[in-house]
């Protein structure tokens, strides 16, 4: 198909700040630099890395991605302010292709209820924002926030403002999910109405999902005229999620004969990014998602699976490979050596070497000697795995669970304290799960309580991995976290201790200052 440079849209990459705004969702530096190269091999083009005046760590994690992560343009957000675009600017500065995206908020709701100031001001913080980020960089992004809700006429001055102190992106969100698709596309041609030299930049369109309507409404803004898409792995984000970066990249592949848009994406990632975001965030991906549930190429009725066994298309508009299910055949046995499990690591994306490597090769080892067969599926969620444990401020020490139908099940347990310390607590509950969880609490002296509990087996078969998500609230905070084990009371353990590391403050868990002043997220 003739391809024309004009129909090509950007993929904007927000899994690593909107995203990381979901409840309960907290990725260590290592977690987003991992997410972050998959973005990379996935082909974004542009990396929104995270928010770098929100907390030193948030700062570290844009940082470390700037520099090492290549290809995409790495972006820092930052509200309309000094400090906030001096940081955004110095996390992002030693990008090959840095990006500041800077924001306010153009809607009278919360100019006069958040901001508490006027339009005049918000003109101003406006210009001295895109000024300040436009010395530092070439490539400056602005958005109105809550465009949706604004006044047009007055969002478009304000984006006026923006073009003439040099923005080369104008993003216009929909903040609060709000917009419908023909709304979208109207506010669109009156906002390029109003503003003529929108044309000569790029303009992008960020929508939340909170109707429903987040991948609708931004293709109604690609089909008027945009060129960039705000998106995130697995529609994470705040409260409903951003408009599901899968879902967007398929839309455009699978009907580019219909309107003639395309994206720099390698679809073959897809199925690999999802699986990397779920586990790291501790978000499970629901069956029935689009593009990348585990049901999205399933066939149940049987009129259906016998029109697919006899000719694919009879019900399937897309296939399994083009996004990267079932594209790997890798399988390792219990005597493949460390050479064969690097190649295949290094063949799936992980760089391991050294303490990694070795560490990888006793996981792979132990599993090897339960299960005949270790595939991709299992490397990657042993990796994943590996990931969470480093920084966790509490481990899992040991364990031992009794259960039988004629007694309360008896849990004790022993976890390593952020200061070695080890502690010791045992519980009977309600059934083993609850009695471990509290046994637990008792330990590490919290009490935290369960919120979503799920179990899901990696691959088939009796001898599968099992990955435990666990969701618990402590102090008000919700928290998440993922284990993987072949055995499942170790993985949930795992995955509740994670969690609750997630959730302790910073100070807490690690030698590491809080951030002098806590700044909410956008
Ligand atoms: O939804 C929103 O308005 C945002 C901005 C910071 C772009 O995420
Ligand atoms: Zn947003």
């Amino acid at each position: 198909m003739d391809r024309s440079e004009k129909d090509r849209v950007k993929i904007f990459d927000t899994t690593l700040r909107d995203g990381e705004q979901s409840p309960g969702i907290s990725l260590n530096k290592q977690e987003k630099l991992e997410i972050a190269h998959q973005l990379a091999r996935l082909g974004v083009d542009i990396i929104e890395a995270g928010f770098p005046i929100s907390s030193p760590g948030d700062f570290e994690a844009v940082q470390a991605i700037a520099r090492e992560v290549h290809g995409p343009v790495i972006c820092g957000l930052a509200r309309a302010g000094s400090q906030d675009v001096d940081a955004a600017w110095n996390a992002v500065k030693d990008s090959e292709r840095p990006r500041i995206h800077t924001f306010i908020s153009t809607s009278d709701i919360h100019i006069q209820h958040q901001l508490q100031t006027t339009r005049e001001d918000v003109k101003g913080q406006a210009r001295a924002a895109v000024a300040q980020a436009r010395n530092y960089c070439d490539d400056v992004e602005f958005s109105p926030m809550d465009a949706t809700r604004s006044d047009l006429e007055f969002t478009a001055e304000v984006l006026q403002i923006a073009l003439d102190e040099g923005a080369t992106t104008i993003n216009v969100p929909d903040t609060v999910g709000y917009s419908t698709p023909e709304e979208h596309a109207e506010m669109w041609r009156t906002l390029y109405r109003l503003v003529p030299g929108l044309a000569d930049v790029t303009t992008s369109v960020h929508c939340h999902d909170d109707l429903g309507l987040a991948v609708a409404n931004s293709f109604a803004g690609l089909l008027v005229g945009c060129r960039q898409v705000e998106c995130a792995i697995n529609g994470i984000g705040e409260r409903a999620g951003n408009a599901s970066l899968e879902e967007i990249v398929m839309l455009l592949h699978v009907r580019e004969a219909a309107h003639g848009l395309w994206t720099g994406v390698n679809t073959r990632e897809i199925a690999r990014a999802s699986r990397l975001v779920s586990r790291l965030t501790g978000y499970p991906v629901q069956p029935n998602k689009a593009i990348v549930g585990r049901n999205a190429f399933a066939h149940e009725s049987g009129i259906h699976q016998d029109g697919v066994l006899k000719e694919r298309t009879t019900y399937e508009i897309m296939d399994a490979t083009t996004i990267g299910l079932e594209a790997n055949s890798l399988v390792l046995g219990k005597h493949s050596g460390r050479h064969a499990l690097r190649n295949a690591l290094e063949e799936l994306g992980f760089q391991v070497d050294g303490a990694s490597l070795n560490t990888a090769f006793k996981r792979f080892k132990e599993l090897a000697d339960k299960k005949k067969k270790v595939t991709a599926l299992d490397l990657e969620a042993i990796v994943s795995d590996e990931m969470k444990q480093a920084p966790a401020a509490f481990e899992l020490v040991s364990f031992d669970v009794e259960a039988s139908s004629s007694r309360s099940p008896l849990a004790r347990v022993q976890v390593r304290m952020p200061d070695g310390e080890v502690g010791s607590g045992s519980f009977t509950g309600d059934g083993p799960v609850d009695a471990f969880f509290s046994a637990i609490n008792a330990a590490v002296e919290r009490d935290a309580r369960l919120r979503e509990f799920h179990v899901s087996a990696v691959t088939g078969g009796r001898d599968a991995l099992g990955e435990v998500n666990v969701l618990l609230e402590l102090d008000g905070r919700l928290s998440s976290g993922v284990g993987v084990s072949t055995d499942i009371l170790e993985a949930a353990g795992k995955a509740y201790l994670r969690a609750l590391s997630n959730a302790v403050p910073e100070e807490e868990r690690s030698a590491e200052p809080a951030p002098a002043e806590a700044v909410t997220a956008p």
